[in-house]
């Protein structure tokens, strides 16, 4: 199904009409309700990485207040959060809408608009939400937008490092669809150029260019397009207890385990293809490429926080979820997987960090 995509908020009343909406509730924190009608309800109560039982609320608010849509304006965890709310009204009960059994016949239409350049939930058809601490993928055709405005203004406020975390994000995400067992030509076509273009906007984006956020938000929503085909692989999977355990941003989280990832893969003949398509994107060499990705999160400030605790190296290893990990382009063992957490939670070998770092400076000059 395809979405119906404006470029401003201020095209926000028009969009509503054209989805039939006529009474939103609005999931978003306080700050944005300058932008909104007066006395428009306003649902907030969600936190970074949302628990699915807070949707519950704001389902009693979308029933109290009559109204007949949602609009999610924030990150992923706004728009999660207001997919969550509609599994709800769509279902029967709490365990159906984990289940992704959803009936009922109202649509209750969504329009997201993302206000960071990184989950690109917007384009997605799938909220990931905590039930009791653990992560649960919600994934059903009724949960895509109808609606999206990608307005790169309302990407000019965020501090830096949730700008660089998300971008991340972003980042992993088209290179784990293009590398994904799931992927097609087709879908290589939406992650390849989403890469290429978030390793080539990142810096001016993090220093504030407007023309780098706007080609951000476009990128971040194609490569939540991608993934949309594809799913994810390793690098989220083991992502997200780093986020639960260690408090550490969603994209960071990714970010710190993908480079390692991904120079195991360049050691497997079968990744020789899609290893030198994205190498050959960003300008270096096979071997070279996860080294410059490593060199981006060094240079913008992503330090691993030191973990050498066996016990939390068992529990995220023992966390992963293996169906998760079926999409990977290769077989990891429970001990790659531990081998993986202790290389991505330390500092790098000082030989690798520099040649990483000389390669990105070098490559952003
Ligand atoms: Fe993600």
């Amino acid at each position: 199904m395809s979405q119906m995509i404006r470029t401003s908020l201020d095209a926000l009343s028009d969009l509503l009409s054209a989805v039939g909406m006529t009474r939103p509730l609005y999931v978003c924190s306080r700050r944005w309700t300058s932008r909104l009608p007066d006395c428009a309800p306003v649902f907030s109560h969600f936190e970074p990485n949302p628990d699915f039982d807070q949707c519950a609320a704001g389902v009693s608010m979308f029933q109290r207040k009559g109204c007949d849509g949602l609009v999610a304006i924030g990150g992923g965890s706004a728009m999660d959060t207001a997919k969550g709310i509609k599994a709800m009204l769509l279902s029967t009960s709490f365990p159906a809408a984990l289940l992704g059994q959803y009936p009922g016949s109202h649509a209750y239409p969504l329009i997201c608009v993302p206000t960071t350049a990184g989950s690109g939930s917007e384009a997605t058809q799938t909220a990931v939400l905590y039930v009791d601490g653990q992560k649960h993928s919600l994934s059903h055709p009724m949960l895509l937008a109808q609606g999206v405005i990608l307005d790169p203004s309302l990407l000019s406020t965020l501090p830096a490092d949730m700008k660089r975390s998300c971008a991340l994000d972003a980042l992993c995400q088209a290179i784990e669809s293009f590398w994904s067992k799931a992927a097609t030509t087709e879908s290589q076509m939406i992650a390849g150029p989403a890469m290429q273009v978030i390793f080539h906007w990142f810096l001016p984006y993090l220093q504030g260019d407007r023309q780098a956020a706007e080609q951000m938000l476009h990128a971040s929503y194609a490569a939540g397009e991608a993934i949309q085909m594809t799913r994810t692989t390793a690098a989220h999977a083991m992502s997200y207890q780093i986020t639960k355990q260690l408090g550490i941003p969603h994209g960071d989280a990714c970010a710190l385990t993908l480079p390692y990832l991904w120079m195991r893969l360049t050691r497997d003949p079968a990744f020789i293809k899609p290893g030198s398509m994205l190498a050959s994107r960003m300008g270096v060499s096979f071997n070279d490429a996860p080294l410059l990705f490593l060199g981006l999160c060094l240079d913008t400030g992503l330090y691993p926080p030191r973990c050498a605790d066996p016990e939390l190296l068992d529990y995220l290893t023992d966390s992963v979820n293996i169906e998760r990990l079926g999409n990977h382009p290769q077989p990891l063992t429970r001990e790659d997987i531990r081998a993986l957490y202790i290389q991505a939670l330390n500092p790098a070998p000082e030989e690798m960090a520099e040649k990483a770092l000389a390669l990105w400076r070098h490559h952003a000059e």
